[in-house]
């Protein structure tokens, strides 16, 4: 590699990472031409260079914010990893409920949501619960810096291969319209799902209050340490006394004497400790 494109690399890694705060390893600066390939092709280019020019040449927050949300790894699926989503079900969620029966609202959040398949796999368990729920105000918030994952969330429409990934027949079949080639949201578990675009790593993250249950997953491991542990002491903080994080199968949380770790149904939780 020459030393001319290594600085392109070293300058788009350092754009990404003031946008979205993730942190590339130069390893993998080949993913650069793949993944700006659209963009590039949207904005008349052929070559990286071009790119880094027009970036380099003038503050242009739209196309930096459009590099940034194009490095995203958006991997994601219905009940991925299945083990926490069945611990919901089976157990976390009724201990909720039964614990929020005197005010009867229940909050969550899926926290780094991509395409929505996290936070419908949610609002399917939370349907599900029915008829213990009627009436009660359930909210379910999606987020994601990148925004046109949070568009494709919002419109719930997801093709076969999507559809075929680890969602049960029967949640198909109640949850799901057939639309031409695609499987859309039914109105009944969208109602229950708010998606909006949001940095989790730029403070404060707007919301008051505090969730039940937070979703964290497979987004910290492209985070640095200091993001992650500004992020986690975010969470400790929107999280209710008696709430559940949930972490990808291979996050842990930063300071871990703030947390104490559960294990169960095959896979570990967090509940947050008082911090005095
Ligand atoms: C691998 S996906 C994980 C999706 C889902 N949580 C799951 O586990 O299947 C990671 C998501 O994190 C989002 N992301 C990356 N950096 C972010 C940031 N700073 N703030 C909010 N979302 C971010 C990406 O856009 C991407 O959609």
């Amino acid at each position: 590699m020459t030393a001319a494109a290594t600085l392109h690399y070293d300058y788009l890694r350092q754009v990404v990472f003031s946008l979205s705060c993730n942190v590339l390893d130069p390893s993998h600066d080949y993913l650069f031409e793949t993944r700006l390939a659209r963009l590039l092709r949207h904005q008349g280019m052929t070559q990286l260079e071009e790119l880094v020019e027009r970036l380099r040449e003038r503050h242009n927050p739209e196309l930096e914010r459009a590099v940034a949300e194009a490095m995203t790894i958006n991997e994601t699926s219905f009940f991925r990893d299945l083990r926490p989503f069945e611990l919901l079900r089976k157990e976390l969620l009724p201990q909720i409920v039964k614990a929020r029966q005197s005010n009867r609202t229940l909050r969550i959040w899926s926290a780094a949501c991509s395409t929505g398949q996290e936070t419908y796999s949610l609002a399917m368990l939370v349907r599900e619960m029915n008829p213990a729920l009627v009436g009660w105000n359930v909210q379910i918030e999606g987020t994601d810096l990148a925004c046109a994952m949070v568009e494709r969330a919002r419109a719930g429409r997801y093709n076969r291969i999507e559809i075929n990934r680890g969602l049960p027949a029967r949640y198909v079949v109640r949850f799901f319209e057939h639309e031409g080639e695609e499987w859309v949201v039914k109105t009944e578990l969208r109602d229950l799902c708010r998606f909006r675009s949001l940095n989790l790593c730029k403070p404060p993250l707007p919301f008051t209050g505090h969730f039940d249950v937070i979703l964290l997953r497979n987004v910290m491991l492209y985070l640095s340490w200091e993001t992650r542990r500004d992020l986690m002491r975010s969470v400790h903080r929107l999280l209710a006394p008696d709430g559940i994080l949930m972490l990808g199968s291979v996050e842990q949380p930063v300071e871990e004497e703030m947390w104490q770790s559960v294990l169960a149904g095959g896979t570990c939780y967090f509940r947050p400790k008082s911090t005095g």
